[in-house]
């Protein structure tokens, strides 16, 4: 028995609720698949997912938004959302991350939220890019966005008690990361490169069981901060750093008083380990299957996770379209 234990009884995992917003987001988005219309599909997720978690007893400010990027359709910053109840928590949510995988029929699109209480998520603002690293539980402490890719790599080895050659780094194929990309290969590392979706790209270097070691380069604000709340619920790490377009953005994120040079570690990104975390798959991919329609039914993934217990869940669901469609307001159909 540890020292620290205080023992009471169980209390509610808010995930195993949020999980029906993805659910009905990514059933709903799932129709999209291959169709060539992003927006569609992601208004249909963004239409999904803001019914079903405003049925969720919750009092939730909505700090991570989604959208602003692409002008997609978005549930915005600033949003309330929840039956206005307590607990009085934050929320990040992106309902469909990888929504160009989704129009195109590609894998790996998911629709994700994020939760910590009220006040610990990191605001980036103007900010809509972050440099980031991520790294599972068993290379905690290995990783300093500071340090050179080959030093940090190496660092990542030892820790897995394995050999540099034997790690595979995750990174968004973007002109951006060339220089990144050269120092992986010189440093003698395997390189996984991803069309989008660098949140399930996160999760897969957080989870030790995934054939990958490490996340670097740059993605979007949201993702990161989605990505910073399933570290701490899996015991892993991220560091991040804003990264500005150009000098316009710098000079506007500085105006607002952002350290854009500052490294963010994961406790300055969710200041809480008492996260959750959940998310489903629309397009099948590494980390959970896709929505699989099916004669009057469907079939979705979803992985949920909670900071304070660290409990991981995948839940396979089976939904009843045929009953479903008798009385709910979105369409699966
Ligand atoms: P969206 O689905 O919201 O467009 O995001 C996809 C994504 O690949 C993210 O996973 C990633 O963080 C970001 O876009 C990278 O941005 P960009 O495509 O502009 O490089």
């Amino acid at each position: 028995m540890t020292q620290s234990r205080s023992p009471q009884a169980p209390d509610r995992n808010l995930a195993l609720e949020l999980v029906r917003a993805t659910e009905a987001a990514a059933l709903a988005a799932g129709r999209w698949m291959g169709r060539n219309r992003k927006n569609e599909g992601d208004g249909a997720a963004v239409d999904a997912m803001r019914l079903v978690l405003n049925t969720v007893q919750m009092d939730g400010l909505v700090v991570i938004g989604e959208g602003e990027k692409d002008e997609a359709p978005m549930l915005f910053n600033g949003e309330e959302i929840g039956t206005g109840q307590p607990p009085e928590v934050d929320i990040a949510v992106d309902p469909i991350d990888g929504t160009r995988l989704l129009a195109q029929g590609r894998p790996g699109s998911l629709s994700v939220i994020a939760i910590s209480p009220r006040g610990t998520m990191f605001d980036p603002g103007p900010m809509v890019y972050m440099n980031k690293w991520v790294v599972g539980p068993d290379a905690l402490g290995a990783v300093d966005i500071d340090a050179p890719v080959a030093e940090n790599l190496s660092n990542v080895a030892k820790a897995k008690g394995k050999k540099v050659q034997d790690l595979v780094c995750i990174m968004l194929d973007r002109d951006r990361h060339e220089d990144m990309m050269a120092e992986v290969r010189n440093a003698g590392a395997r390189l996984r490169l991803i069309m989008d979706g660098d949140v399930a790209a996160s999760l897969l270097a957080l989870l030790p069981e995934r054939k990958v070691d490490v996340l670097l380069g740059i993605g979007g604000t949201p993702e990161g901060v989605i990505s910073s709340c399933a570290a701490h619920a899996l015991g892993g790490e991220m560091q991040g750093r804003l990264w500005a377009r150009d000098p316009d953005e710098r000079a506007q994120a500085e105006a607002m008083g952002y350290d854009v040079d500052k490294p963010l570690t994961n406790d300055e990104l969710v200041s809480s380990k008492d996260t959750f975390f959940v998310c489903t798959g629309i397009t099948d991919g590494d980390l959970v299957d896709g929505v699989d329609y099916r004669a009057g039914a469907a079939v979705t993934e979803s992985l949920v996770m909670r900071g304070k217990s660290g409990t991981v869940r995948f839940i396979q669901a089976r939904h009843n379209l045929d009953k479903v469609m008798e009385y709910s307001s979105i369409d699966f159909e």
